[in-house]
């Protein structure tokens, strides 16, 4: 496990931020997103799959759950389960997406899908500070995950 710090002073910031961790995956990465409501996790996936040119599914009721960004050659997909709880997470359209391997896997409010997907993760806890600055405090767990963390943290 290895752990690092970074800070954001605004949403373009974090978008950027987001541009530079994309350009270091390569498929089949796992992030967790925590911290409160209104911290930014959403604005790092969508600045995620932007800079990787990726497009969303149209939105729709049943996609705030599970929506899914390709491009030719790769998968992203971005989950939210605010509010729900483990047992309510089959059935949902997941078991696709496990199958795949090669996928990038970002989660808002992971932890009722948490068991069910690789440990090799890496976590990125979004604090809200003073204004529009966020601190992220960052854990990997597993190879692919630390390589990410150092290379991030080298990138920015
Ligand atoms: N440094 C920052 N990084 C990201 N967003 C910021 C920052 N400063 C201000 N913001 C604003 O904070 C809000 C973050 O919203 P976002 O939807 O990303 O939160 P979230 O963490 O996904 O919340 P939720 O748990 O409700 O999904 C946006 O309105 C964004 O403009
Ligand atoms: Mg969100």
């Amino acid at each position: 496990m290895k752990t690092a710090e970074l800070h954001t002073q605004s949403r373009e910031q974090t978008i950027l931020l987001a541009a530079h961790f994309a350009q270091l995956l390569k498929g089949g990465e796992i992030v967790f997103l925590r911290g409160p409501i209104g911290a930014g996790k959403t604005v790092f996936v969508k600045g995620v799959a932007a800079a990787l040119g990726l497009t969303g599914s149209p939105t729709s009721a049943s996609f705030s759950l599970l929506k899914e960004y390709r491009s030719k050659t790769m998968r992203l997909f971005h989950i939210d389960l605010f509010r729900l709880e483990e047992g309510e997470v089959f059935n949902l359209g997941f078991e696709e997406m496990l199958e795949d391997e090669h996928a990038i896997i970002l989660a808002e409010w992971p932890d009722p899908i948490a068991r069910m997907l690789p440990a090799d993760r890496l976590e990125i806890n979004f604090v809200l500070e003073e204004g529009d600055e966020r601190t992220l405090e960052l854990s990997s767990f597993g190879s692919v995950s630390d390589r990410l963390l150092e290379e991030l943290c080298k990138a920015v």
